[in-house]
C-alpha cells in the first residue's frame, strides 16, 4: 500500500493497484450504484475523483467537509476532465462533517461570507491557491536573496523604537488594564521599565546588522495601528527588508526591480494551475500584468516628473498635486496603470514627506528615497539610501524634534566605521495580491488583522 497525495496520484505515470490517499471531500455526487467523491489534500488545485460502490462501508458518512482515508485502486479514468481515477476497496471516515451545519456547501460563495469564517478558507479553490502561491512566493524571496549573497537575519518583533516616526505603534504592556500610571515614570513597573511597541519595521536594526555583515534582509511580521480600513492595508503584515552597505540608491531601486522580476517568474513556472484558476475567477488581466511584471519595462521617474506629470494629466485627483504634496493611490495608480502601463519607480522626494532616515540630496529639499508603484497596487515598496553623515542625521533629528539620545546606537552606526548604504520594504500581501489579482488585502493572509477584526 503506498501512501500519496493527491498532486502525486493526478500526475502518476502509471496504474497502481494499492494506493491510499487522504483528504477532505469537496463534493460528492451520487448516481445509480456508485458515488463520485472529489478529494482535495491541498497538494495541488485539482482534486482526485474517488468511485466508491454504494455498499462500500462507511460510505453514508462520506459527506461533503468530511475528512476521508481512502485506499484502492488508481486507475486510468473513463470519465472527463481528469485523467486518473481512485476505484475505492475501503473508505475510513477519519472525521465526519455535519451536513446541515458545514457552511461550504455551494460552489461559490462571496469574499465577505468567507471572510467570517476564515478558519475554513484553505478548503476553497481560491484561498487554497493564494495560500500556496503565498508559500511559493516567499520561497523564492529567500531564493533570489541567496543567489545574491544576502543573509537572512531576524529583527525583533518587540521594540523601543518607533522607526518610521509615524506614531502608528501597537504598545505592548503587562502593567493590568487601568492601572494608574505614574505620571513622572509612567512605565517604571512595566516589563522592560520603558515604552514597548510592535515593531513597525526592521530597518533600524537590519542597518546594524548590515553595517558588519554587509547585505541582510529580514523577513517578518510587522504592526501598525492606522486607522484606515482600505483595500491595502493591514494592521499584521509581513514585510521583506533587505538592507545593504555601500548600495546607493540606483543599486536600490535595481534590487527592488530585480526581486520584482525574479518572484514573477518563478510563481509563473511553479504555480500555473493556482495562476490560471485567479485568470478565471478573479482577474482576467491577471496574465498581461505578470508577463509586464517578469519582463519589464521598470520605468523610474523623479518625484518631480512625476509631479509634472500629474499636473499636466488633465485629471482632476481627489487630492492636489503640487511639490510638496504625498503621492496618493490615485496618483500612483494613474502614474502605473495609466501613464507607464507598468511598475515605475519614483525616487527623490521631498523630504517633509519622508522619514528621519533617508539621506539628503545635494538640493536642500530632496531625500535618496524610493517607492517603487505598481498597476493596481500602488506602493509596493519603499525605501532609500540612508543618511550615513553623523552630523546631518543628528540636524535632521533636531529638527524633527527628536531627542538623540534615543537615537545613540543608531548614531552610533554613523560615528563608528559609516558607510554608505540602502535599503527598503517590500509588503509581502500587497505582493500577493499583485500576482494573484486579488483585490483586498484581507483575502491573501489567512488571518487578516484590520480595525474591529480580531475574531481568529
Ligand atoms: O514604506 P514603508 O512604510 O517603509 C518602511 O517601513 C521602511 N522602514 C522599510 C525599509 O526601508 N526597510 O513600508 C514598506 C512597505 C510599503 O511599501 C507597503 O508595501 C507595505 O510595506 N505596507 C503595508 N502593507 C500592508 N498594510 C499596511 N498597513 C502597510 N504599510 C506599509
Ligand atoms: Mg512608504
Amino acid at each position: 500500500m503506498r501512501n500519496m497525495r493527491v498532486a502525486e496520484a493526478l500526475a502518476a505515470r502509471e496504474a497502481a493497484s494499492q494506493v491510499r490517499v487522504r483528504g477532505w471531500v469537496r463534493t460528492r455526487r451520487d448516481s445509480k450504484g456508485f458515488s463520485f467523491l472529489e478529494l482535495n489534500d491541498g497538494s495541488c488545485l485539482s482534486n482526485v475523483q474517488v468511485l466508491a460502490e454504494e455498499n462500500l462501508p462507511n460510505l453514508q458518512e462520506a459527506q461533503t467537509g468530511a475528512a476521508l482515508e481512502v485506499a484502492g485502486e488508481l486507475a486510468a479514468s473513463p470519465g472527463k476532465g481528469q485523467q486518473w481515477e481512485i476505484r475505492a476497496k475501503t473508505l475510513r471516515v477519519l472525521g465526519e462533517s455535519d451536513q446541515a451545519l458545514y457552511p461550504l456547501q455551494k460552489k461559490r460563495h462571496s469574499d465577505e461570507f468567507l471572510r467570517g469564517i476564515a478558519h475554513l478558507r484553505a478548503r476553497t479553490n481560491k484561498y487554497g491557491a493564494a495560500f500556496r502561491l503565498r508559500s511559493e512566493a516567499a520561497f523564492a524571496i529567500h531564493s533570489f536573496f541567496r543567489g545574491r549573497a544576502f543573509y537572512c537575519v531576524q529583527t525583533p518583533v518587540l521594540t523601543g523604537a518607533d522607526c518610521e516616526g509615524a506614531g502608528e505603534m501597537f504598545r505592548v504592556t503587562t502593567l493590568p488594564p487601568g492601572a494608574a500610571a505614574d505620571p513622572v515614570r509612567p512605565f517604571a513597573e512595566d516589563f522592560f521599565g520603558r515604552e514597548c511597541s510592535l515593531t513597525v519595521s526592521g530597518q533600524l536594526e537590519a542597518e546594524a546588522l548590515a553595517l558588519g555583515l554587509g547585505r541582510v534582509y529580514s523577513f517578518g511580521p510587522t504592526f501598525r495601528a492606522e486607522n484606515s480600513n482600505t483595500p491595502r492595508h493591514a494592521a499584521e503584515f509581513w514585510m521583506i527588508e533587505p538592507e545593504a552597505a555601500f548600495f546607493d540608491l540606483e543599486d536600490n531601486i535595481a534590487l527592488g526591480e530585480d526581486l520584482l522580476r525574479f518572484v514573477t517568474r518563478h510563481v509563473l513556472e511553479h504555480c500555473a494551475p493556482d495562476l490560471d484558476l485567479f485568470e478565471r475567477f478573479v482577474d482576467e488581466s491577471l496574465p498581461e500584468r505578470l508577463r509586464t511584471l517578469a519582463e519589464g519595462p521598470y520605468q523610474r521617474i523623479s518625484y518631480g516628473e512625476a509631479v509634472d506629470i500629474l499636473a499636466k494629466s488633465g485629471r482632476s485627483f481627489e487630492f492636489p498635486v503640487f511639490f510638496g504634496a504625498d503621492l496618493q493611490t490615485e496618483h500612483e495608480r494613474f502614474l502605473a496603470e495609466e501613464y507607464f502601463c507598468g511598475p515605475v519607480t519614483v525616487f527623490n522626494y521631498p523630504k517633509e514627506i519622508k522619514a528621519f532616515y533617508m539621506r539628503a540630496n545635494d538640493d536642500a529639499r530632496t531625500v535618496a528615497a524610493m517607492d517603487l508603484i505598481a498597476p493596481r497596487i500602488g506602493e509596493l515598496i519603499g525605501g532609500s539610501q540612508r543618511e550615513e553623515r553623523l552630523p546631518r542625521l543628528e540636524q535632521r533629528l533636531a529638527e524633527l524634534g527628536q531627542d538623540s539620545r534615543n537615537y545613540w546606537w543608531y548614531l552610533d552606526l554613523r560615528r563608528f566605521g559609516s558607510v554608505p548604504h540602502s535599503g527598503f520594504g517590500l509588503g509581502f500581501e500587497r505582493l500577493i495580491m499583485l500576482l494573484t489579482g486579488i483585490g483586498n488585502i484581507r483575502d491573501v493572509i489567512p488571518f487578516p488583522r484590520t480595525p474591529n477584526n480580531l475574531e481568529f
